[in-house]
């Protein structure tokens, strides 16, 4: 059964980023294909990087670096959920992915995106993003837009095709992710 973690990226104080993160969990908890888990980084937070050698070296010496890598290396694909900010995703949430490598590797991803373009131009950062760290990002985004799918720019209110659209998304992110498995376990015997 793939584990599958739903990142949410974003840890301001009113953060709407929370209501989309519930609704992917409420949503994909209903699925009998894999599990999900609710990876909120406001529970680690990680300083401004300060691992002296690069990620991809896999010498990580900080506490707060070895509990993330153990937290991300447990999971098998990832939704994340961004915000839109200055026409990226936010930069809590790449500090977050900058902090490790492997652990990201061979795995799948999809991405929940809102802003007022739908955090579509976040969602496609994420993309450039992940294929650096070797990860499978499928087709379909869910892209939510704070002038159609929250009522008064506040409250969550989806439209039916983005629940759709969610459906279809988390499919495609359960089998890459069991797709990319025998990578992995290259990689683990490695
Ligand atoms: C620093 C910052 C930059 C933003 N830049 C954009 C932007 O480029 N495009 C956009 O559609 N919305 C932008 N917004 C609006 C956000 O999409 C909106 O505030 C959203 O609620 C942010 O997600 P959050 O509430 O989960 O933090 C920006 C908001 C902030 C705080």
């Amino acid at each position: 059964m793939p584990r599958i973690a739903v990142i949410l990226g974003s840890t301001r104080p009113g953060r709407l980023g929370e209501q989309v993160a519930f609704w992917v969990m409420d949503q994909a908890r209903h699925r009998t294909d894999a599990e999900f888990e609710l990876v909120d980084l406001v529970d680690y937070p990680l300083p401004h990087l300060d691992e002296p050698l690069p990620p991809n070296m896999g010498a990580y010496q900080n506490a707060h670096t070895k509990e993330w890598a153990a937290v991300i290396g447990r999971f098998d694909g990832f939704v994340f959920v961004t915000p839109e900010y200055n026409h990226s995703t936010s930069g809590v949430l790449k500090n977050a992915i900058d902090y490790v490598y492997a652990e990201w590797n061979n795995k799948a991803m999809g991405v929940v995106s809102y802003g007022a373009a739908g955090g579509a131009r976040a969602a496609e950062h994420l993309r450039l993003i992940a294929g650096e760290l070797q990860m499978a990002d499928v087709r379909t985004n869910v892209a939510l837009s704070l002038f159609t799918d929250f009522k008064d720019f506040t409250e969550l209110a989806p439209g039916g095709y983005q629940t759709q659209a969610l459906e279809t998304m988390l499919g495609q992110v359960i089998a890459w992710s069991q797709a990319l498995a025998p990578l992995r376990r290259v990689r683990q015997a490695a």
